[in-house]
């Protein structure tokens, strides 16, 4: 007899479908019937968000999930800017790695995170690779100030290169690579200063930049320069989701003491009762962004959909003689003023034009100079003089 035969025979088929029949019958009685729809959107609410993110393979992570619990690599977060960075997204909930060689950051402006299990901090040169599972990486890596980069003796020839061409180059070149490797979005922190000594004023994002590839401070212009460079081409050939800051001066509370920006060169000069030195005629002009509004843009143009390059910065202009007036009705009236011969390459306008930003990040500066510089100045009182801090908190007026 064949077994199809005696299937047949014995029936078996009637018992096999009576056999299955049962449960279902069962459970449709004990469970009560929801319409399909209504179902299914009650399971996916409550798909947890991070099931939800390991859904999508590729490590990269859906814009509308960003809003929390990413990990987050900000490279040079021990720094002035990047350590409010910091702040900021360990209070939105993020998990934070800080990657710094404390070149110029300390890690005293970090140092109420250690407690947080959210946060953890790296002592590691960009220059050399890193291997980290992250969501997003903020490259912030990089001497900011002008004393690195302007007149010094020859010895300090190779460290430039070292320092700014390296960082700037190498080590964007490795943050680029770890984001296509782990799937990270990459933010690269530019500056103002590739549009060099600019001929179109103010400065928009479309305007190439007159910079000298040679003067004392193109170790810094152009590095930066190249870093923009290597970041569109990570982004045209590989598909890696990059995002351009173009920062223009920014001030506020643990700027470096000593560092030869103007801002904090005035503000600690009234603060020693030292004259303030103005160079050249002092009719340069600048302007001036204070470090919320900056880390508020950063976080816009990191979760938003644009590539950039966008400036970021405030676009009140001031000569050097009226920010030297600001700091001595906020510090000192009697401050003395100074005169000396301006540096090589220095500009003579700098002004953002920040419409791209207004129009596509929803972002513009909140912060006034007069309103922003007393916080500045209780920070560098306290540093200086060891004075009790007045409230130097940098969430005002965050957008
Ligand atoms: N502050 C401004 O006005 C301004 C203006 C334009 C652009 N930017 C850019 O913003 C970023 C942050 O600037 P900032 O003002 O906070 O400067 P900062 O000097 O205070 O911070 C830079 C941080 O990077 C770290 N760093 C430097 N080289 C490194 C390396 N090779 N490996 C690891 N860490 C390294 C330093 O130790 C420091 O903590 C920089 O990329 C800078 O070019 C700042």
């Amino acid at each position: 007899m064949t077994p199809i035969q005696y299937v047949l025979r014995e029936q078996r088929l009637i018992w096999f479908f009576i056999g299955i029949a049962i449960p279902v019958i069962l459970f449709n009685l004990i469970i009560p019937s929801s319409p399909p729809d209504a179902f299914h959107s009650a399971e996916l609410t409550h798909v947890p968000r991070r099931v939800t993110l390991e859904l999508h393979g590729s490590g990269r992570v859906p814009l509308s999930l960003k809003a929390k619990n990413l990990r987050v690599v900000v490279t040079g977060g021990a720094g002035f800017v990047g350590s409010h960075l910091v702040d900021r997204l360990l209070e939105r909930g993020d998990s934070v790695i800080v990657v710094d060689n404390f070149f110029t950051g300390q890690k005293e402006n970090l140092v109420h995170h250690f407690q947080n299990p959210r946060f953890e901090l790296i002592r590691h040169d960009v220059v050399e690779p890193i291997l980290l599972e992250v969501d997003q990486i903020y490259h912030l890596a990089c001497p900011a100030s002008p004393v690195h980069y302007k007149f010094n003796p020859v010895k300090t020839i190779i460290s430039f290169f070292n320092v700014f061409y390296k960082t700037n180059v190498m080590g964007t070149l490795n943050m680029l690579g770890l984001a296509k490797r782990v799937g990270a979005r990459f933010l690269l922190t530019s500056t103002s200063e590739v549009y060099g000594d600019p001929l179109q004023h103010p400065q928009a994002e479309s305007y190439w930049g007159n910079v000298n590839p040679i003067g004392v401070r193109s170790c810094y212009d152009e590095g930066k320069r190249t870093a923009e460079t290597l970041s569109m081409d990570y982004h045209r050939g590989l598909n890696l989701e990059v995002r351009i800051a173009r920062i223009f001066n920014t001030y506020g509370p643990r700027m470096c003491l000593d560092d030869g920006r103007v801002v904090s060169n005035f503000v600690a000069q009234a603060l020693r009762k030292e004259p303030l030195t103005v160079y050249g005629d002092g009719k340069q002009t600048r302007s001036f962004q204070y470090v919320s509004d900056l880390v508020e843009g950063l976080m816009r143009l990191m979760e938003g959909e644009h590539v950039g390059p966008f400036n970021l910065g405030n676009p009140g202009e001031f000569t050097m003689l009226e920010l030297a007036k600001v700091v001595q009705e906020t510090i000192d009236p009697n401050a003395k003023i100074e005169f000396r011969p301006n540096t090589e390459d220095d500009p003579h306008k700098r002004k953002p034009d920040i419409s791209k930003a207004k129009d596509l990040l929803g972002w513009e500066p909140k912060v006034a100079l007069r309103e922003g510089l007393p916080r500045m100045v209780s920070d560098f009182r306290q540093r200086l003089f060891g004075d009790e801090k007045e409230s130097v908190g940098t969430n005002v007026s965050l957008a």
